[in-house]
């Protein structure tokens, strides 16, 4: 073999090792980029599919079953009475039930509490479900005594700084 084949041979060896490398370079950049692309894509995701049919049934089955005890629905300690159903649906997703249950107001009281929070706590019109709930709050959350403003009950004072 003289050096210009020997030359050649190198050459062969070389061109085929880099396009063997560019090959494998784009291949594995193209594949990243497919990754950073498509974040969702559900190559390596091992988790069981859970369609949202599935997610769907299965609220509605835990919505049906509103459990009540004594009177009081268990979950949320509101009395079982006509517009349970609304008031848990609307007053419980910001705070908890308790801070509904521990007031007593008149229908007055109880409406202008409402259109405060619609104010400016961004609660939502309650449409028609208002009358609902406001006749309930009225029947079940009624000052016990009239005319009297309820005591404060303060759970743990502050220092002023
Ligand atoms: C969009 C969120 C939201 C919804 C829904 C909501 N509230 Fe409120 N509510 C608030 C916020 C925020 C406060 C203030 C909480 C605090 O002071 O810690 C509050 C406070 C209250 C208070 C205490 C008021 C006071 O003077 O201390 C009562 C009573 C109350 N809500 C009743 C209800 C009733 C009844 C419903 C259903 C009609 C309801 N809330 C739905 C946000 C909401």
């Amino acid at each position: 073999m003289d050096k210009k084949e020997r030359f050649l041979q190198e050459v062969k060896v070389l061109s085929k090792s880099l396009s063997l490398f560019t090959i494998a370079f784009f291949g594995i950049g193209f594949f990243l980029m497919f990754l950073v692309l498509f974040p969702d894509t559900k190559l390596f995701d091992k988790s069981p599919n859970i369609t949202t049919e599935e997610v769907v049934t299965e609220s509605l089955e835990e919505n049906s079953e509103i459990e009540i005890k004594d009177g009081i629905h268990t979950e949320t300690g509101f009395i079982a009475a006509n517009g349970l159903e609304a008031v848990i649906n609307n007053c419980t997703n910001c705070h908890s039930a308790k801070l509904v249950t521990q007031n007593r107001m008149t229908r007055e009281g109880w409406l202008t509490t409402i259109r405060w929070m619609q104010k400016t706590q961004n609660l939502w019109d309650l449409g028609d479900q208002e009358s609902i709930i406001l006749d309930y709050l009225a029947k079940n959350y009624a000052p016990e005594n009239k005319g009297r403003r309820q005591n404060l009950t303060v759970e743990e004072w502050y220092e002023l700084k």
